[in-house]
């Protein structure tokens, strides 16, 4: 990996990581008014588009394969991981669905579901950073 795929990996995350905030924003009550113009299907459509490329740039030659060749005991627990973003990409369909069937100010069950979905992608990435470093450990004897 080049350092300019690191680069662009990297500000890829950045703008994910705002796209998300900014839909919560749109979906809360404090948004300023900016739902009148932000189109909240298109947003989610955004956020489907770019977590597609995201999972799909972590399957791409075997999912945690470096990781699992130094420590193949986290098997499962990856298997378990890369299982969860399908889910992810079908919450999304459905709260754009929802959010298809509404207009501002959108309710607080869309609200209250994509906050939860939000906290399960982030615990999800934290899940997987912990994964990798466990195995980075383990590799060099640091591990328990
Ligand atoms: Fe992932």
């Amino acid at each position: 990996m080049t350092e300019h795929t690191i680069r662009l990996d990297f500000h890829a995350l950045l703008v994910e990581h705002d796209l998300l905030r900014e839909i919560l924003g749109v979906l809360s009550a404090d948004d300023n008014g900016r739902s009148e113009w932000i189109s909240l299907p298109a947003m989610l459509d955004e956020l489907y588009d770019r977590l597609s490329q995201h999972f799909l740039a972590e399957e791409q030659g075997g999912y945690m394969s470096d990781a699992l060749r130094r420590a193949p005991h986290l098997a499962d627990e990856a298997a378990r991981l890369a299982g969860e973003h399908s889910l992810f990409l079908a919450e999304i369909k459905e709260c754009r669905k929802e959010a298809d069937d509404q207009s501002t100010p959108y309710s607080a069950d869309l609200r209250g579901r994509f906050r939860k979905f939000t906290e399960r992608y982030f615990h999800h990435e934290h899940h997987e950073n912990s994964l990798v470093q466990r195995a980075f450990d383990i590799d060099i004897g640091v591990g328990d």
